[in-house]
This record gives C-alpha cells, sequence and structure tokens, in this order.
C-alpha cells in the first residue's frame, strides 16, 4: 500500500496535490482503493468518468480494437475513426460539421485558437476573468487563475480578459483585431458559476458584430453533465468553435474542437497535427461512450439525479450556516463554504466519498452520470457529517 504511493512520490512529478489513497479498481460510480476499500466518486477524475468507471460498452469496445489495431497515424485511413466522427457529428450543435482530434483538453482549446487565428487572419483572443482552459501556453494564456500563469510569463500576447456574465465587459474589449473570444458555458474551476440567462446570447451578438469567432469550452459542461448534450443549448447559443474532452472516450485521454467547414478548411495541410490524435483505441471508446450516453440519454438522467442531489445540498445549506451558497447544474454542482474544506475533504475520503475542490473554499460535484439515488444520498450524509464535524470542531476553536 504505503510502497505504491511513495514510488509515485520517488519517481513521478511533484505537480499533483496528491490524496493520500491508492485507487485500483473502478465500476460506475464507485472505486476501491488497495485495502479494499470502496469510495462513492463525486469527483469522476473532474468529470471524466461521466459514463461510469470501467463502463461495460466502452470495456468491450477497448477489447475489440486492441485486438485489431492499436495505432494508426492519421496520415492514413481508419476504420475506428471514421465511424467515431460519423458518431461525434450525429450529436455536434448543428453546423459544426467537422473535428478535429486531440488527445486532451488543453490540446482542444490549444487547436480552437490556431484554428480561429487562422481562419480570420487577426491576433487578439478575449478570454473570462475566472476561465480556466488548461496548462499549456495557448489555452494558459486564456486561463485566469495567476497561481498557474505567473510562474511561467511571458505567456502569449494579445489575450484580454472581460468579466464573465457581463456581455457590456466584453464589448469593450472585442474590436476588429478580435479573432476569438473564447469562454466556459459555466466555470468549473472557479466554482461552478452559472452566467446569467441571456449572457451567452448577448456574448453570440458581440462577436457576430465583430466578425470574431466564439469558442465555447465544453470540457468539463458537454456530454449531458449539465441536463443537455451541451450546455450552450441551455441558452439557444451555438458556437462557430467548441471544445469536448474529459469524458469522451470513457475516460480514455482523447478530445476534439469541432467546427464549421468553412472554418476547418482554413487550415492547410500539415498546419496541426499530432502523432496520436485519432489513435484507434481511443476512437473506438469513444464511438461506445457516445453510444452509451445517446441510448440511456444521460443527458435526461443529469436533468433529474441533479434536482435531487441538488435539493440535498440546498437542504444541507439550510442547516448549516457553514454553508454560503449551491450552485450549478445538472450533475455539475458545488457546495461553497465559509472555510477551508482540505480537513472536510480528508474526511469524507475517511468515510468513504470522494469530493473535489473548486478554489479552497468549494465543494465541486461531477459524479458519473450513472450515479445511482443511493450513492446520491450517502455522498449528502458524508458531506453533512463532515460539515457538522467542521462547525463543531470551529466552535471549540471559538
Ligand atoms: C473547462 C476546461 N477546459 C480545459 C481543461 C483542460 O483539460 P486537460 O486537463 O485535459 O488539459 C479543463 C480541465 O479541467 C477544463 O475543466
Amino acid at each position: 500500500m504505503e510502497s505504491r504511493r511513495s514510488l509515485e512520490d520517488e519517481y513521478g512529478s511533484s505537480a499533483f496535490q496528491k490524496f493520500p489513497v491508492t485507487i485500483v479498481r473502478g465500476s460506475g460510480a464507485m472505486v476501491w482503493d488497495d485495502s479494499g476499500k470502496e469510495y462513492v466518486d463525486c469527483m469522476a477524475g473532474y468529470g471524466v468518468a461521466i459514463v461510469g468507471h470501467c463502463n461495460p460498452a466502452v470495456v468491450e469496445s477497448i477489447k475489440r480494437q486492441s485486438e485489431r489495431l492499436i495505432t494508426c497515424h492519421g496520415s492514413f485511413y481508419n476504420d475506428a475513426r471514421g465511424e467515431l466522427l460519423q458518431k461525434l457529428n450525429g450529436v455536434s450543435p448543428k453546423g459544426l460539421e467537422k473535428a478535429l482530434l486531440t488527445n486532451s483538453g488543453a490540446e482542444s482549446n490549444e487547436a480552437a485558437i490556431k484554428l480561429a487565428r487562422r481562419h480570420t487572419g487577426r491576433k487578439k483572443i478575449v478570454s473570462m476573468m475566472g476561465g480556466f482552459h488548461g496548462k499549456t501556453f495557448g489555452a494558459l494564456s486564456a486561463t485566469w487563475n495567476k497561481k498557474y500563469r505567473e510562474p511561467f510569463m511571458p505567456l502569449l500576447e494579445h489575450f484580454d480578459f472581460a468579466r464573465y456574465g457581463d456581455a457590456q465587459s466584453l464589448e469593450q474589449l472585442v474590436d476588429a483585431d478580435t479573432a476569438a473570444v473564447i469562454a466556459e458555458p459555466i466555470q468549473g474551476e472557479t466554482g461552478v458559476v452559472v452566467p446569467p440567462p441571456d449572457y451567452f446570447r448577448q456574448v453570440r451578438e458581440v462577436c457576430n458584430r465583430a466578425g470574431a469567432l466564439l469558442i465555447l469550452d465544453e470540457i468539463q459542461t458537454g456530454l449531458g453533465r449539465t441536463g443537455k448534450m451541451w450546455a450552450s443549448e441551455h441558452w439557444g447559443v451555438v458556437p462557430d468553435i467548441m471544445t469536448v474532452s474529459k469524458g469522451l472516450a470513457g475516460g480514455i485521454p482523447f478530445g476534439a474542437a469541432l467546427t464549421t467547414r468553412e472554418v476547418m478548411g482554413s487550415l492547410k495541410k500539415g498546419e496541426h497535427t499530432s502523432t496520436f490524435a485519432g489513435n484507434p483505441l481511443a476512437c473506438a471508446a469513444a464511438t461506445a461512450t457516445l453510444g452509451f450516453i445517446t441510448e440511456r440519454n444521460l443527458p435526461t438522467q443529469a436533468e433529474a439525479k441533479g434536482k435531487i442531489l441538488k435539493a440535498g445540498l440546498l437542504r444541507i445549506a439550510s442547516a448549516h450556516r457553514i454553508v454560503r451558497d449551491v450552485r450549478g447544474m445538472g450533475l455539475m454542482l458545488a457546495a461553497e463554504t465559509r472555510v477551508d474544506i482540505h480537513e472536510a475533504l480528508l474526511g469524507a475520503l475517511n468515510e468513504g466519498v470522494i469530493f473535489a475542490y473548486s478554489g479552497r473554499e468549494t465543494f465541486r460535484l461531477l459524479p458519473p452520470l450513472v450515479i445511482d439515488e443511493g450513492q446520491i444520498r450517502r455522498a449528502l450524509e458524508v458531506l453533512e457529517g463532515v460539515l457538522t464535524n467542521e462547525e463543531e470542531r470551529r466552535a471549540r476553536q471559538n
């Protein structure tokens, strides 16, 4: 047990803030550690295990593909890739008929930024205060948090930040040199921040007036998590480029920048490729994942289960002053507290539930969309327990 952990500490990067648990197995919304202890997984790898851990349809598809062909560079055609592209097209917003395949969220945003600059011939990218788009240089240049940016300055030039949820602030920054505006439909990393209902329609209009592209980063919000296949559907807005990743291939690294034929057409041969993009194993996993999401109607499930989970969080908030706010849509929810939640997260782990952070004071809940009611109840019980402990601990200190 201890030795596996120390092997990572000894030979791995120290860049991850680690929890003291070694996860070795998963199924649906549950994972198990190396002592056999089980956990309800409300973090799901920051939203990756959207169809559940080791989803049987995904496992079967990976097994089959791994016996036929594991790698095939994009300079050759491949049947698994073609099948995935057709399937992805079937769920993409209207007009976004082309997909540039990638291996992660940050890479999908890199592709989106390059597509926007290439298509418009303009330099400027306007991002949002509080926005998070990844940690590679391009994606990081569009990311707001100083903690991630400052150690790596200088980042890319010509990136500006508007106030999220405030269309006037955006209007002041977008001009004839703006290639694109990039935003998350709901900000995840910054605390599950839901914008005002008419905001994204106004953002769309600002972009249209200036001839700038709208990039929506649906990496955390997409694939049904908020109760619709794409969160932007809640507001009836279609972007010019949409980025997707996280759960797209059931947990295998994968991503995509979806866009129109016209925008994709501006990339010339060789201008943006990568060795693993469109890997057959990832494509087969993604085809199975998208099949599962649509056949089981996971967006509707996320909406229904999200209501139960949110009602539970609101009830806890009304009983415990330590909770300041409850926010979110579908199964993308947050409970903001008035304290540092580190101890509470460790306490929940001890009780068999994994929650994620969204800043030091906020619990973020991104469970698999296949979570059941019993597991939701268990997560709520444990959350209430650790908050009660935290309140008692603080009362003793004062
Ligand atoms: C909205 C959003 N964009 C981009 C990313 C970056 O994705 P990745 O970590 O796969 O590079 C994340 C990751 O959490 C995200 O939530």
